[in-house]
């Protein structure tokens, strides 16, 4: 930032939480950069919505309203249903409307979308319950996997990788779970570093304990039947 700083106009982009390791962008510290030099902040927080912040996304969790210049996201992540979101000052939403290219050539989203936008959202306002189940259910997996002598990295939220080293180990495990009746996929370069190929599990609100131990049983097997614990 500091080699930029005597530019006109600049921008921080970054993602809220990161899809491939589940870690959360420090974005209180990327504000206070960009307050200190002027810069304008722009977050894609997909995976942050319906997790951080009460469901309500990363600028909540950190506190930080009014200080964000612009935020995306998608209803496609922790919602379920199909669409995006824009969000930003009066100036950037008219910019958005008039030169988004796809908005501006796309053909109207298909009936029912619009209503099922809406409840989604509602359910993560107004039932703060499930949000709550979803971090529940996300603590005891973790743990759990962690306790079985599964690596899962660096992640802090509901996204969680099992950590396999070599993409013959990932694309191994994701055999062998399938092989136990649990689709995980098998994520590997040029998604992920070379020596950084993982197997990506997202946790879910609508899952019981008893599917949970399902699926911990199938990794404890998998895990154990290609060396990886
Ligand atoms: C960080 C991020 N932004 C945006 C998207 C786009 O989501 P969609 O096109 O499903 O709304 C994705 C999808 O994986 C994503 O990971």
């Amino acid at each position: 930032m500091k080699d930029n700083q005597d530019a006109n106009r600049k921008l921080i982009i970054t993602d809220g939480v990161f899809s491939m390791d589940g870690d959360i962008a420090p974005l209180d510290e990327i504000v206070k950069v960009a307050e200190e030099y002027d810069a304008m902040v722009f977050v894609d927080d997909c995976h942050g919505e319906g997790v951080l912040g009460d469901g309500r996304g990363i600028v909540a969790h950190f506190g930080l309203q009014g200080r964000v210049d612009f935020e995306v996201g998608s209803y496609s992540k922790a919602m379920g249903v199909q669409g995006g979101i824009v969000a930003g000052t009066e100036q950037m939403r008219l910019h958005a409307l008039n030169h988004s290219r796809s908005w501006l050539l796309s053909g109207s989203q298909p009936p029912g979308v619009a209503a099922a936008q809406k409840a989604a959202v509602e359910v993560i306002i107004e039932e703060p319950e499930h949000v709550q189940r979803l971090w529940e259910n996300t603590h005891y997996f973790r743990n759990e996997l962690e306790s079985l002598g599964f690596d899962t990295g660096v992640s802090a939220t509901p996204i969680i990788p099992v950590m396999c080293g070599e993409s013959s180990t990932a694309k191994r495990l994701s055999s062998a779970m399938r092989d136990s009746g649990v689709m995980v996929g098998a994520i590997v370069f040029p998604m992920v570093a070379r020596d950084k190929a993982r197997v990506r599990t997202q946790m879910s609100a609508g899952l019981n304990r008893d599917d949970l131990n399902q699926v911990l049983s199938a990794f404890e097997k998998a895990g154990k039947s290609i060396g990886l614990i």
